[in-house]
Order: C-alpha cells, then structure tokens, then sequence
C-alpha cells in the first residue's frame, strides 16, 4: 500500500464556515497563498453556490494559486456541481467535493428521504461533477453514524459512477478511535471496488479527538486527512493540520507513512490564520500555541540546558519557531538566570548571584515572568525601589461618557521634576497615554493591552496588562489599582521606566567598553 498521506486543508471551507464574520476575497486569497506554501496536496477553498462572493473567491484562488489541486464542495444537487464547475475552471488542477448525508438520522430528519434515494442523487452528483475534472470526491456526511452496510451500499455505487476520492467524515465528533479505525477497515475488507478510490477522513473535534481519530484511520488504511490549520471549523474545529503533519513526522518510525507537508511553513500559516481570521490560538495549543517550545519550571529549564531531547521531542525550528523558550519564572533555578545572563554577555564577577537571585525572585513573584531588561536591571541597579524611578505618577484626572470624547489630565515627575498635561482620546486611558506621552516626548506604541480583575466585588483590583513598543523592542510590565484607569496609567509608566533603565544601561555598556 501507498504510504503518502495525502493533505487536505479545508480551512477556506468548513474553518472559515465557523468563523463569526466571513473572510472577504482579498484575505482569503491571502490565506491560500500561505496555505499553499504549506505544500498541501488539496485545498478546499469554498461553497461557490453559497454566495456570489464566496464564488469570486473560489475563481480568484482558481486563477491565482497554483500547486496544490484547488477543490471546492457542492451539495448532491445541479446547481451546486455547476456553481462549483464554473468556479474552479481556471485552475490549472481543480476537484469538485460533493457530498450528501447517509446517518439514519440525517436522513430521517433532515433530507426525509431514504438511503437508496440518497445514493442515487449521489450518482447522479458524480457523473455531472465528471463534466467539469475527472477529479471527483463523494462524502458520506455523518458517516461516523452510518451503519457500516448502509456505508458499503452507498460507496460502492459512487465508486462505480467515477469517485476516485471517498471521504468519511465524523460530522458530529462522535466515534472513538477503535471504532473509526474499526470503520475504514469495514469497508477495506467488504467494498469490492475500494482499490479504485483513495479514502479520506474528516473529523470534528467535538470530544477533543478529531486528530486521534484522524491518525486511526490512517493506521487501519485511509490515505487522505481533511483538516484545517489551527484546527478552526464547526463547532469545537476540525482535525488540525498542523498536528497532524507533526505526528505524521515524528511518528514516522511507527506509522510508517508521510506527508510532504513544509512544517517549517507551519508556525507563519498558523499566525496568519489567527490574525485574519480573529481567532487567537490558545497558549498551550500543541505545536502553535505561545507555550508550545516555553519551559517554565525550574527542573525542565535544567534538563532543557544539559540536553534539549530531555524534554524536547521536537526542535521548534521544525515548525518555523525560532526557539524555544526559558521562561524566568519564580520556579527558574540559578543555573537557568546564570545561562541567560551569560548569553547576555555577562561574567559571573559582573554580579552577586546570592543577591541578584534573591531580587529576581522577588520581581517574579510580583511581575510573573522577568524580561532580559528586568534581568539587566538588577546587575546595574541593585536594590532599586519604586521611588528611584525616574517616571512616577503624581495624579491622574480622566472623565468618560457616553456622550462626549473622553479627556484626562495626568500629573508625573520627570528625574524629579513635577510636570501635568492634558489630552482629549478615544476613551480615558487612550487620552491618559497622550497626556504621558506628550510630556516624557517619547512615541511609546501599546501592542497589547489586558485587563484580569484579581478579586470580586467592592474589593476587586484591576490589573492591567501592557506590552508596549519602543525603538524596535518589546517592553512587559503592569499595574494594579482599584481604578483600571489608574492601573493603566501605572502599567505604562512602568514601561517607560523600563526603557529609561535600558537607555542607561546601554549608555554604561559604551562606557564600560570606550574606558
Ligand atoms: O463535516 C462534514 O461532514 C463536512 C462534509 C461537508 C464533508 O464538512
Ligand atoms: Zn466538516
């Protein structure tokens, strides 16, 4: 048997479905670019009868991009194949999807016909699809419900009418691994004409197993995964294609199949996807989320920086991250502070680690995770209080309402020097940052901004996150006040003492190396 596993990414299809807002053409084709340097064998890029949108979308990609073979999905009925036909007919490799559901139950409720009237709308599916690609795919939608005789029926038939794909999609996200894989061998061993078609999965992520499913199959024989990046799709996603292709890699000692995906395009799609589709990808995702190559606890750092396999199974380089990632958390050990201080460029005479190590511990425990800059900080400027900052706040005055632009006057000392300022924004905290920034003269950019409330009721304490941008670095810090307003306007001259403190230190540095 072949041992290629082929990839369908049907993000533009069943992911971008789930999405709360539709992507429009320019993005998607965006997207379909950056998909196709993932090097999938098939793209599903719509539902051109759907919208006369989705169709130009489907043209356009059709057009534009080349490689992968472009598909888009049709329902058992005329218009759809032709809607679908017409859609894809400038691509250079194209195929129609069409599908009609066999599950007692859809067919029962939803279509309310029976499943000889189901298989033969299939087949005439099949042949009108013929017209347009030899390139046919036929899904079983809920196949994951079907009993597995009424599969055998159905499957058959459309293979006889020209299918040369066969996809057998857990709609629902129901079945378990042994009874999926259990499925697919089913029909292996009673479709007498199985050898002509390559079979497929598609699983939904309902009970959190649409990959495990996926990987199932391919062991008892499927040869095509559908799946999405990120695992974005209906409900709780679709099969994710990233880990997947991962498994698929890793695994292959045990598989014993392949996929010619380009992982190390794997992180850039899965950020592009996110960000054009408004769909933040959870920190402990696998392979893609922030945490994936983080290691936080002090043990693991150890492990980490004696050997990376003690608790690396994969470079992250593999998947286009540039690193992994040892975060100076207060569970860090000496030696991890010790190695990044060295990576720094520092010398263990540069400082006392008994102190410099008990001060970082009191940062993280405050702070949370401790930057290369707080790190630095505390070589330079041991024991340093709040009340050595160069920015303090002195006052801040901010009004809101519904009705007019909101404004706010914020008073802060400069190198001890009392200044106050006004400024007029989009709410109080935007126009609290004008004032700030108009009087430290400093284009500080806010890239993210968070709010946790730390207690409830009366008692409730903002905290306010920031990550701030400034001369080509990221800068982290936060405050904490009854008042978000306030504890916005801490958190962001905090920052600004951060980047006054990095100013100094790379002003010491040049000394340091001219005398
Ligand atoms: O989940 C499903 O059954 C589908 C089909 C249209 C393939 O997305
Ligand atoms: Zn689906």
């Amino acid at each position: 048997m072949n041992n290629k596993i082929w990839i369908f990414d049907t993000t533009l299809r069943d992911g971008e479905q789930a999405l709360k807002a539709s992507l429009n053409e320019d993005n998607k084709l965006q997207l379909a670019h950056a998909i196709s340097r993932l090097n999938v064998d098939v793209m599903e890029v719509g539902f051109p009868v759907s919208s006369p949108a989705d169709f130009r979308a489907v043209e356009r990609i059709a057009q534009e991009v080349k490689g992968p073979i472009i598909c888009g999905l049709a329902r058992a009925v005329e218009k759809d194949i032709e809607a679908c036909g017409l859609a894809l007919k400038p691509a250079q490799q194209r195929r129609i999807h069409t599908f009609i559901a066999t599950s007692p139950v859809h067919l029962q409720h939803k279509l309310r016909m029976s499943l000889d009237d189901a298989t033969a709308m299939a087949v005439r599916s099949v042949q009108q699809a013929l017209k347009y690609t030899d390139d046919v795919e036929f899904s079983c939608e809920d196949a994951g419900r079907t009993p597995h005789d009424d599969l055998c029926r159905i499957v058959e038939t459309v293979i006889n009418a020209g299918a040369s794909t066969i996809n057998l999609p857990d709609t629902v996200g129901y079945v378990t691994p042994d009874e999926y894989a259990a499925m697919i061998s089913y029909l292996m061993n009673h479709v007498p004409n199985i050898d002509k078609a390559r079979l497929s999965v598609h699983c939904h992520n309902d009970l959190g197993l649409a990959v495990a499913n996926s990987i199932a199959a391919v062991q008892a024989g499927a040869r095509q995964i559908e799946c999405t990046v990120n695992g974005i799709g209906e409900r709780a996603g679709n099969c994710s294609l990233e880990e997947v292709a991962m498994i698929l890699k890793m695994r292959q000692d045990h598989l014993n199949v392949y996929s010619d995906i380009c992982t190390k395009e794997i992180y850039r799609t899965s950020r592009q996807v996110s960000q054009i589709c408004n769909m933040p990808v959870q920190p402990n995702k696998a392979i893609v989320g922030e945490n994936a190559f983080a290691h936080s606890s002090g043990i693991h750092q150890d492990g980490m920086l004696k050997a990376q396999n003690t608790y690396e199974i994969m470079s992250p380089e593999t998947v286009g991250v540039p690193g992994n990632q040892l975060n100076m958390t207060s569970r860090s050990g000496r030696h991890v502070i010790q190695h990044r201080l060295t990576e720094l460029g520092y010398h263990a005479e540069d400082y006392d680690m008994d102190t410099l190590y008990q001060n970082f511990l009191a940062l993280a425990d405050q702070k949370g995770v401790v930057y290369d800059y707080d790190l630095e900080a505390m070589i330079y400027f041991d024991n340093q209080t709040n009340n050595d900052d160069h920015y303090q706040l002195n006052f801040v005055h901010a009004m809101s309402n519904s009705q007019t632009t909101a404004s706010s006057t914020v008073g802060i000392s400069i190198g001890g020097v009392a200044h106050s300022e006004a400024a007029t924004g989009n709410g109080p905290v935007d126009a609290s940052c004008k004032a700030i920034k108009r009087m430290t003269g400093m284009d500080v950019e806010i890239l993210e901004y968070s709010l946790d409330a730390t207690a409830k009721g009366e008692k409730s304490l903002g905290k306010v996150n920031i990550v701030a941008r400034y001369d080509g670095r990221n800068y982290h810090d936060s405050g904490l006040a009854t008042d978000i307003v306030e504890a916005s306007v801490q958190a962001f001259i905090r920052i600004h003492n951060l980047i006054h403190r990095t100013q100094l230190i790379s002003d010491l540095k040049q000394q340091r190396k001219t005398g």
